[in-house]
Formats: structure tokens, sequence, C-alpha cells
């Protein structure tokens, strides 16, 4: 049975340490090397910028290496350009990659231009298959209970696949696009519910009160399963 551990902790600042932290950990536990890629898996958005920044500092000190490291990111809009300010390919190169010693080949992320998007998709699943699958997935949640792209009904074995944003997340993204709705791309690519829990061990961080009726559902959905 998969269990579900939940760390509360006062402050933003306290949880990207502890989260940082913890990747870190499981990455130097793993002891990766040449024939031995750690495969961690990725989220975007304001929640995990602070373990960003912490991951950088322990880069930057000599304490962590990600040159053994592939990384697959959750999700990209699709049809704005790779280099848009907004695009999750610049946020995740300006916000982390370029500070740190990633091979940009195994830097993953989907291609929301992608010409044949369902092919695209196919591949991202066969590539994490090919990497041994993901051992840590780390995630954030949406105020709706959005995980990656995955809006609330999504199949909770769903694969990674296009998807029409929900409005509550088109108006939660509008920060990012000078709150012109229009502006807000409408679809991603997103990996699947399924693609996130068959990682050897997700870690999703929650801040802000906005999201507390939020972490409340998922407290008392994961202590109901445990009882199917
Ligand atoms: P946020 O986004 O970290 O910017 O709140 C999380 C999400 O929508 O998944």
């Amino acid at each position: 049975m998969q269990s579900m551990r939940l760390v509360i902790l006062d402050k933003y600042d306290d949880v990207s340490v502890w989260a940082a932290k913890y990747i870190r950990r499981r990455i130097l536990a793993f002891k990766p090397g040449p024939d031995r890629y750690f495969t961690l898996g990725l989220p975007t958005g304001s929640t995990p910028l602070g373990t960003y920044k912490k991951l950088i500092e322990y880069y930057k000190a000599g304490n962590l290496s990600f040159k053994y490291v592939k990384t697959f990111n959750m999700d990209e809009y699709v049809a704005i350009p790779r280099d848009h300010p907004e695009s999750y390919h610049s946020f995740m190169w300006n916000n982390f990659f370029k500070h740190i010693d990633i091979d940009p080949a195994n830097a993953n992320i989907l291609d929301g231009n992608a010409v044949d998007v369902q092919k695209e998709c196919d591949d991202y699943e066969k590539k994490i298959a090919a990497a041994g699958g993901i051992e840590l997935f780390v995630g954030g949640i949406g105020p709706d209970g959005h995980i990656a792209f995955n809006e609330p009904g999504s199949s909770l074995v769903s694969r990674t696949r296009i998807k029409s944003l929900a409005q509550d997340t088109i108006l939660a993204n509008a920060r990012f696009f000078g709150g012109d709705l229009s502006k807000v791309p409408h679809q991603a690519l997103t990996v699947g519910v399924g693609t996130v829990m068959d990682a050897r061990e997700v870690m999703i961080l929650i801040t802000g009160a906005h999201k507390a009726f939020t972490l409340h559902k998922v407290i008392v959905f994961n202590d109901t399963s445990l009882y199917r």
C-alpha cells in the first residue's frame, strides 16, 4: 500500500529548505554515475522557486551535482514559442537549469509546439520508461487541486496527453500574462496522474492560505482511500 506523509512547516522558506534538502539527500543516497542516472520529475510555478534557489546554492557550494541527473518536467503550454518568457522552457532555464551543471540533453520538457502532439506525449512516456522511470517526482498543486495540468476530473490512471486548462487555472495563471486572460494559453501538454503515480516517490509542495482547502481535500481523500 502506498503511504502518505504530511510535513507541516511554518513558512514558505522552511518548505523550500526542507524540500531542497530532501532532494539533495535522495540524489546523494542514490550515488548517481555515468551508468546510473537519478531521474527527477520537476514542476514550474511560484511554489518551487525557493526550492530551486536552495538547490542552486548547494550546487554553487559544491555540495550537489546534477551531472548524472535526468529531469522530466511535468508540463508545457501549447502553442507559445519556446523562448516566450512565460513558456515553461524559459521558466526552467532561467530559474534553475542555467545555474547548475545539468547536461541540457538530460533536461526533458514537453514540446508544446510539436506538429504531432500525441506522438510527442507518447514519446515522452517512452523516454521516462527508457530512463528507468522517475525516482522522485516533485510537484505543486493548483487551487482547484490539479497536479501538473491534470484538471479536476482527470483520470487517476491518465498518461501524458493534451489537456484544456480549467477556467480557474486560466484565471490563476493570468498574473503571468499581464492579467490578460486572452493571452493565457488554453491548452497544455501534461504528464498524467498515472505518470506521476508511477514514480518511486512523489513530493507535492503546497504553500499559501489559498490552498488550505485543497490540502484539506487531499488529506481527506487519502484517508478514505486507505479504507477502500
Ligand atoms: P503555483 O502553481 O506554484 O504557481 O501556485 C502550482 C500549480 O498550479 O500547479
